[in-house]
């Protein structure tokens, strides 16, 4: 027998009922980012590698080890699945002007999968999805500060109620490098007490030891110099504006003089929104500004803020605590089509397409026949409001039978002619006929067609 082959691991089907979720989850976003006059972009999932060398930094877990790298096989250029969104973005706005036009700045959003070669768990995968914004352009602290508060606004909207925010500055890359300093030869002081990764990063990324897992090394990362207290006067004012106008939209936050983020292109404000209850993988949002990053990218220079957003860990949270009838809901068809014979099924299929032309949506039965109970099974299965009944004496005469499925009424014959009008009026409930609408003769119900429902 042949194998059956599976899919890629870390990398997940989402199967009709999970899609559902994954839809009605997308429409809230568009709406949240409408109202933050945010506009969709949408960018290729492949990209050239060096963008992201250049951009996330060579010395990073995801440039090191994460990124799923290829050769073109006609041209040899190296290239890369996105792990990330921001550096496509960024160079996509670039490239085509984006940045510079009206000098206002840019407010774009963007959604996707993205490839990270990580050990695949609960919450974390080698193909996820994000939703991102990229805020291009902006120098102010009040961009920071709307980031954030959109954050907020939408855990409020989907009924997350324990999502904290940890928020830092990480300054700039002079304040960096004198913070950097004073770090480097603290930690030199305690190398014997290191582990492995922290000896290998001590003068590589030395920042990111003091995001270090490991409860040995946490006592000598409590104590070690804090970057807070290297920033300027400039850096210090801008993350002060950043927590009173917090401070205003009523948002608690905790300064984490540790949070480091794993990407090299932030300074100043960088930030992450956690929900514990997710445990390690708590991270369901994050983000922060990224001055030198266009200009890296070879654009003119251009101060920029984004973040982004972990759909399955979101998505995990809202089904477990959040809005999740909302979450749940399906779409149903308004109509299911029941038919028996050879003519009844070619006016079925004429009246399917009659209703989708005044904009209802249709579920014709197709395939095996079967009785006209098991379709009124089908139909009743599918959450219909209303059956089409047609049999060849309806199909004869050119007439169709409708059927309500919910909370009773009787299946009553209209012509075809004024068929769309019939079930509008039925749907809508308006149907002042209704009442007087001559009544089925007995036996003639779908149900009672060939037996009884
Ligand atoms: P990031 O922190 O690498 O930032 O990823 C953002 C979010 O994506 C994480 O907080 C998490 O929710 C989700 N995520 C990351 N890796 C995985 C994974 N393997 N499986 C499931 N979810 C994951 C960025 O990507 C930046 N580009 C964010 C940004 C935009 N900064 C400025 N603008």
């Amino acid at each position: 027998m042949t194998q059956t082959l599976q899919a890629v691991r870390g990398m997940n089907d989402i199967l009709p009922d999970d899609a559902e979720i994954w839809e009605n989850f997308e429409d809230i976003i568009r709406d949240w980012l409408r109202g933050y006059g945010y506009r969709p972009i949408r960018l290729p999932v492949v990209e050239p590698t060096p963008l992201f060398q250049r951009a996330i930094g060579e010395v990073t877990d995801i440039v090191e080890k994460e990124m799923y790298s290829f050769e073109d096989a006609l041209n040899g250029e190296k290239l890369t699945l996105r792990p990330e969104g921001t550096a496509g973005c960024v160079r996509a706005a670039i490239q085509h002007g984006l940045a510079a036009a009206g000098g206002g700045g840019r407010r774009l959003w963007y959604q996707g999968p993205m490839f990270r070669h990580e050990r695949p768990q609960k919450g974390r995968y080698r193909q996820f999805h994000q939703v991102g914004v990229e805020a291009l352009g902006f120098a102010g602290p009040d961009i920071d500060a709307e980031l954030i508060v959109m954050g907020a606004r939408l855990w409020g909207q989907l009924g997350l109620a324990d999502v904290r925010l940890e928020l830092n500055s990480l300054g700039s890359a002079q304040e960096r490098a004198s913070h950097r300093a004073a770090l480097v030869a603290y930690l030199e002081e305690h190398r014997d007490a290191l582990d492995e990764d922290g000896r290998r990063r001590l003068h590589s990324n030395p920042l990111r030891i003091l995001d270090t897992k490991n409860p040995a090394l946490q006592e000598i990362v409590e104590a070690a110099p804090k970057l807070l207290d290297h920033l300027g006067d400039a850096s210090r004012a801008h993350f002060e504006a950043v927590q009173a106008m917090l401070h205003d939209a009523g948002i608690a936050c905790h300064v984490n003089h540790r949070l480091v983020r794993g990407l090299d292109y932030y300074n100043r404000t960088v930030f992450e929104w956690v929900a514990d209850r997710l445990g390690a993988q708590g991270t369901v949002c994050a983000g922060g500004r990224y001055d030198t990053l266009v200009e890296q990218l070879g654009g003119k220079p251009m101060p920029a803020a984004g973040f982004a957003m972990g759909v399955e860990r979101l998505l995990a949270l809202w089904l477990e605590g959040g809005e999740a009838e909302y979450a749940i809901a399906r779409p149903t068809p308004d109509v299911y089509v029941v038919h028996q014979g050879e003519c009844a099924r070619r006016l079925a299929f004429r009246a399917a397409e009659a209703l989708r032309d005044v904009g209802l949506n249709i579920l014709l039965h197709c395939g095996e026949e079967g009785s006209f109970k098991s379709q009124m099974r089908k139909a009743d299965g599918s959450g219909a409001q209303l059956a089409l009944v047609i049999g060849d004496d309806e199909a004869a005469a050119m007439d169709v039978g409708i059927k309500p499925l919910r909370g009773g009424g009787a299946q009553r014959r209209v012509p075809f002619a004024v068929l769309a009008e019939a079930v509008l009026d039925v749907l809508h409930g308006s149907d002042e006929d209704h009442e007087r609408a001559e009544p089925e003769k007995a036996g003639q119900d779908a149900g009672a067609k060939d037996g009884s429902v």
